[in-house]
């Protein structure tokens, strides 16, 4: 009976565990419950880990002794990851999220990877599948650790070039084969099917060096401007190295844990690819934002720079305005202020709203977070296809810190990178004000016709020192608020 209790506890907890996870996960898919969908996956995670302390009343007799020890490097472990990544979580800038996620993501990978270590040097892996299986975990789990860790560096600067060299792809596959034989060695070794040429620990440490050699050889060439794509890619790698250790271990919370990171990770990596009209091979195999670039076509027309306070009091006089956030937005942490101004648009009888691309900025879901860090109610704010109509019986598109999602280019430059991106019709507005800080171009590094066309004129300036103008200058037309 004492040997069950734990038994159904640790059964009960992993089920608990699993539908907390996926209950959170559905909430995140709208920003209104997102917080709470966070909140309740969090309590799921805990939950887990709490079950895995009840594994400690079924240990055998033989692992006993070390029982108390264990299980205070467990806690102590526990305090330690938990306690920074409490200070980095409440530390970290917006903008800086996507290194976090990197990091993180590389954290998952590797602690698969040290599971199959465990696994592989205490040779606890069941028969030839238990083995494959857990061959397989480690080898994604160590590439998606050092991968995620190359990723990391790229997008903090560490590294600011993409590394290529002649034949690389062909050198990798070559890596990826040797990894797969040292693989099916260490399966036939174990077995006795094949004599040994070298010992079966120095062929786990081969095998592992081989894969996190992988992993960075995989990243080193991919431009910093495709890493959050590929560091979605690793977060479904990681996903998966997750639930096969699980499944090694024959531990539900991990197996489901797993493949729902590594489901929501494929999708993601998919969503972004076609939000961005490219396919995946195309990320991992192209050169991105740094490839010698593409004739930027006829751009015609001439930049017509005109004044913060103008802007702001042509945009207080129209009756409608659309609101284009992107990534220089979350640059200049201009969201409070944009907000500050909208109300005051708002009190004088203009109507409102946002229009957000699907990857605008440099993580999915970047804009509807840092608007809703501002306060912007979730009813001004309007995905692609729900307004892109709507921008050509418009008065003003403001384009604050955006610059590729309203690029025309997109849709008539056969030869551009951002051919066929589907893009937000600011141009088609009857007036466009562009804000940024001056010529500098976008994530696909291409000149954008908008800023060129009759209809638009740029403000230049950091987003939040304009918005900072703009305030002052409707403030000052001491108008009336709308009754
Ligand atoms: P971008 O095309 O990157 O343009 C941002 C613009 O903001 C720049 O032209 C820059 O011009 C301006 N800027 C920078 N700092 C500023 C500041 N402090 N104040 C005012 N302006 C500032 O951004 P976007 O339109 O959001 O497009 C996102 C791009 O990222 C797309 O090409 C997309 O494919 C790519 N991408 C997105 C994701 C996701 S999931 N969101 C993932 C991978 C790639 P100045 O330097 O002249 O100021």
């Amino acid at each position: 009976m004492l040997t069950l209790l734990p038994q159904f506890g640790i059964g009960a907890a992993d089920l608990a565990a699993a539908l907390l996870f996926m209950y959170g996960l559905y909430r995140m898919s709208s920003p209104v419950t997102a917080p709470s969908g966070i909140f309740v996956a969090g309590i799921g995670m805990a939950v887990a880990i709490l079950a895995s302390f009840l594994y400690a009343f079924n240990v055998g007799a033989a692992a006993r002794p070390h029982l108390l020890v264990n299980v205070a490097l467990a806690v102590v472990a526990l305090g330690m990851g938990g306690g920074a990544a409490w200070w980095s979580g409440k530390k970290v800038a917006m903008t800086a999220m996507p290194q976090m996620v990197a990091l993180y993501n590389g954290m998952g990978g590797g602690a698969a990877g040290a599971i199959a270590a465990v696994e592989l040097f205490g040779n606890k892996a069941p028969g030839a599948t238990g083995l494959i299986v857990t061959l397989l975990g480690a080898l994604i789990g160590a590439v998606s650790l050092s991968g995620s860790l190359i990723a990391w560096a790229k997008l903090d600067g560490v590294i600011k070039q993409p590394v290529r060299v002649k034949g690389q792809q062909a050198f990798n596959g070559l890596v990826l084969l040797a990894t797969l034989a040292v693989g099916v060695y260490i399966v036939a070794a174990t077995q006795g099917n094949v004599s040994l040429v070298l010992a079966i620990p120095a062929s786990i440490y081969l095998f592992f060096g081989c894969a996190l050699v992988l992993g960075v050889l995989m990243t080193l060439p991919i431009g910093g401007a495709d890493m959050p794509v590929v560091i979605s890619i690793f977060n479904a790698f990681t996903g998966l190295a997750v639930g096969l250790e699980g499944f090694v271990l024959q531990n539900p919370a991990l197996m489901i844990a797993g493949m729902v990171v590594g489901a929501a990770g494929i999708l993601l990596t998919l969503l972004m690819a076609k939000a961005m009209n490219r396919s995946v091979a195309n990320v991992i195999f192209s050169n991105f934002g740094n490839a010698p670039r593409h004739k930027q076509g006829n751009v015609k027309g001439s930049l017509k720079p005109t004044e913060a306070g103008d802007a702001g009091i042509a945009m207080r006089y129209a009756s409608s305005v659309i609101i284009v956030p992107g990534y220089g937005l979350a640059v200049a942490q201009g969201q409070g202020k944009l907000f500050e101004f909208v109300k005051l648009l708002q009190a004088g009888g203009v109507a409102v709203k946002f229009a957000v691309h699907p990857v605008a900025g440099r993580m999915p879901g970047q804009m509807d977070v840092l608007l809703a860090e501002a306060g912007v109610p979730y009813d001004l704010i309007f995905q692609l296809e729900d307004i892109n109509d709507q921008f050509a019986s418009t008065d003003v598109a403001l384009v604050i810190g955006a610059n590729d999602v309203v690029n025309p280019a997109a849709r008539t430059d056969k030869s551009s990178p951002i051919f066929g991106m589907p893009i937000l019709n600011a141009d088609k507005a009857k007036r466009v004000f562009v804000v940024k800080r001056g010529e500098g171009k976008g994530y696909a590094g291409i000149v954008n016709a908008l800023f060129y066309a009759d209809n638009c004129n740029m403000v230049y300036g950091d987003a939040q020192a304009v918005l900072i103008q703009m305030i002052e200058a409707v403030r000052g037309l001491g108008l009336p608020a709308a009754a």
